[in-house]
């Protein structure tokens, strides 16, 4: 949701901060804006509608220099993508620049208010209120930049990150967060400021991740200082960040989520690395040891997540009750954080979170906290909100991930929660030896069983162009393949905008079963496992109807691929990991969709990667 860059110090800021709105285009590309304060200390502001080449086509032959600048790539919320709307936003005088992640709530309100004061507003963003209210009580009381934000951030209800800049001080940045991240690096003799780590990775390991209602204040040849909207100085802890820049690439490929998607096997090793020992015998998630005596005293799990880390979720919670005998619920977290939930002190929350930035599920969190639960967090992006939120919790360590439709972070979760529930189940003793031996090992050699599914990919590509004609797909799986089938609809309709539905095969009759006909393909997960006769009869019922089924199957199977319209055979596993080799054919089948549609897989129309509004 809106990316956000600044750059102080010695070097041209305009390549800098370009090149870092380009690793954050992922967060929102509606539209992209810079300014930047050149030698005569004039403040150029240059913004336009689309994606961060659209500016850069925009500012030829005009003046780019300055080696201090902010940037901003925008996810729309309030007013449709224009440039009008485009950040950063210029205050009545122009003497002030500013850019924001995040809602401002009263934004209707202040405006009537400033309205009444003589102001006028060029945009409908609440951005352009928040810049004009800096701008009316700097000058109506006569107070210097930082002093006015302060007073400004205190009149705000919502969430912020913010960067300002003023015109005559071609030597400060100041910025501020609350509910959005932001992130300061720290150079030598430059500061970078970023929405996330991976604009400054490339110049410094040195960052300072703001906390809310914090105000940095990044001058030229000083050291940071960070204050909150009181003035009070606050103590900062400056850490060291490790990314491989490697992965902020496609790396050859034509997209960042058929890199993500072949990336997988090496990914969930990753995951297991360290967790799982190297005769494959025993997995011990450290967090689970840390914390035991919670863990294992839990009543309940909660499991809060959004998207497609609800899906992982869904999975989570019958791994836990199969293995550990603990009741879990699996909550959206926006609806969790508005219920008014029954939350008891021995209830562990579990959140589930590929950015670690989802507002709703950093709300549910917050919620859950102040009712005394304990908070375990599964997260990608390390240093990020949720698990600074958490009391403890797992980091899945699958990289980076750019393409906005999410994949290996999907099975990274998945791997995860396997292992908090054999490592509870373990110490629990709700899971005999042999069982927890086989799963582990099995568990294991899912890598080089996922390296055999992606040898499909041409096979899959050129089953992907029979459907581009669809408006409409099913999906269906039971057990451990219905959240599967959930995670399938969801990657084709958001990268192909073909509209699909998940369901839990034996629903079909209940309803969905009326949309089959002979032009509707129905993708039936119908690999080997406990299920397999229901779901076979669930194919037979769609045969019946003309439906075209696409049927995920165990390899070997001829039973199925003399009904089944189209067969992927897949390579066995058991049953409960069975989700990490069913998801990637899936994934696949969506992007090659997308691909063969020309859609623009990577960025997909109205999405956002990082989800900090609610
Ligand atoms: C779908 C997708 C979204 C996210 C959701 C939650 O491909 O990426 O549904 O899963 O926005 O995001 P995180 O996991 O970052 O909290």
């Amino acid at each position: 949701m809106c990316g956000i860059v600044g750059y102080i110090g010695n070097k041209d800021a305009y390549p800098i901060l370009i090149k870092g709105l380009k690793r954050l285009e992922y967060r929102g590309y509606d539209s992209a804006g810079v300014a930047l304060i050149n030698e005569n200390q004039d403040l150029n502001v240059y913004k336009t509608k689309g994606k961060v080449s659209d500016l850069e086509n925009f500012v030829v032959q005009k003046d780019i220099s300055g080696n201090i600048g902010i940037a901003h790539t925008r996810w729309a919320t309030h007013g449709e993508p224009c440039s009008e709307n485009a950040h950063p936003h210029y205050s009545s005088s122009e003497n002030l620049a500013l850019i924001h992640n995040g809602i401002i709530e009263n934004y209707a309100s202040l405006k009537e208010k400033l309205q009444e004061k003589g102001y006028s507003f060029k945009s409908s963003t609440d951005t352009e209120v928040l810049v004009q209210l800096i701008e009316y009580i700097k000058i109506s009381n006569n107070l210097d930049l930082l002093s006015a934000v302060q007073l400004a951030l205190g009149e705000v209800i919502g969430a912020y990150a913010i960067a300002v800049l003023e015109k005559n001080h071609p030597d400060e940045i100041i910025a501020a967060r609350k509910s959005s991240p932001l992130v300061v690096g720290i150079g030598q003799d430059e500061f970078f400021l970023a929405s996330d780590a991976t604009p400054i990775v490339e110049y410094t390991d040195k960052v300072v991740y703001l906390e809310d209602e914090e105000i940095a204040l990044i001058r030229r040849h000083k050291d940071l200082k960070i204050v909150n909207l009181n003035n009070v100085e606050m103590l900062h802890q400056v850490k060291s960040v490790k990314l491989n820049l490697g992965q902020l690439e496609k790396g050859g490929y034509p997209h960042f989520m058929l890199k993500e998607i072949v990336e997988q096997p090496g990914c969930i090793h990753d995951c297991m690395r360290g967790r799982i020992n190297i005769e494959g015998s025993n997995v011990v998630l450290s967090a689970v040891i840390d914390y035991k005596e919670k863990l294992l005293n839990a009543k309940r799990f909660i499991i809060v997540a959004c998207g497609t880390s609800w899906h992982a979720g869904l999975i989570g919670k019958h791994l836990i009750e199969s293995f550990c005998r603990i009741p879990v619920e699996v909550e959206y977290a926006s609806e969790f954080r508005y219920r008014d939930p029954v939350i008891n002190s021995d209830d562990v929350i579990i959140a589930i979170s590929q950015s670690g930035e989802t507002a709703d599920t950093l709300a549910a969190i917050e919620l859950a906290k102040s009712k005394g639960a304990f908070i375990y967090g599964i997260c990608n992006a390390v240093g990020s909100s949720i698990p600074r939120a958490t009391h403890t919790g797992s980091y899945i360590h699958v990289g980076p991930e750019i393409g906005v439709a999410s994949t290996k972070a999907f099975t990274g979760q998945v791997t995860v929660l396997t292992m908090l529930a054999l490592t509870l189940a373990k110490e629990k003793g709700t899971i005999t030896q042999n069982d927890f031996l086989s799963i582990v090992k099995e568990l294991n050699m899912i890598p080089e069983k996922m390296k055999k599914v992606l040898e499909l990919n041409s096979k899959i590509a050129e089953l992907s162009k029979i459907f581009t004609y669809a408006h409409n797909f099913i999906y269906l799986g039971r057990g451990y393949s219905y959240p599967v089938a959930l995670e399938g609809a969801l990657k084709l309709k958001e990268i192909s905008y073909i509209h699909a539905e998940g369901y839990p095969a034996a629903e079909m009759k209940h309803g969905p079963i009326a949309l089959i006909d002979a032009e509707m393909p129905v993708v039936v997960i119908a690999t080997h496992n406990g299920l397999y006769e229901k779901v076979l009869s669930n194919i037979q019922e769609i045969k019946a109807r003309k439906g075209k089924v696409i049927a995920l199957v165990t390899e070997g199977d001829t039973y199925i691929s003399n009904i089944a319209d189209y067969c992927i055979e897949l390579p066995e596993t058991i049953e409960c990991l069975d989700p990490l080799i069913t998801t990637v054919p899936l994934q696949l089948l969506a992007y090659h969709i997308a691909v063969c549609k020309g859609m623009d897989v990577d960025q997909p129309r109205n999405l956002a990667k990082s989800v900090t509004v609610e």
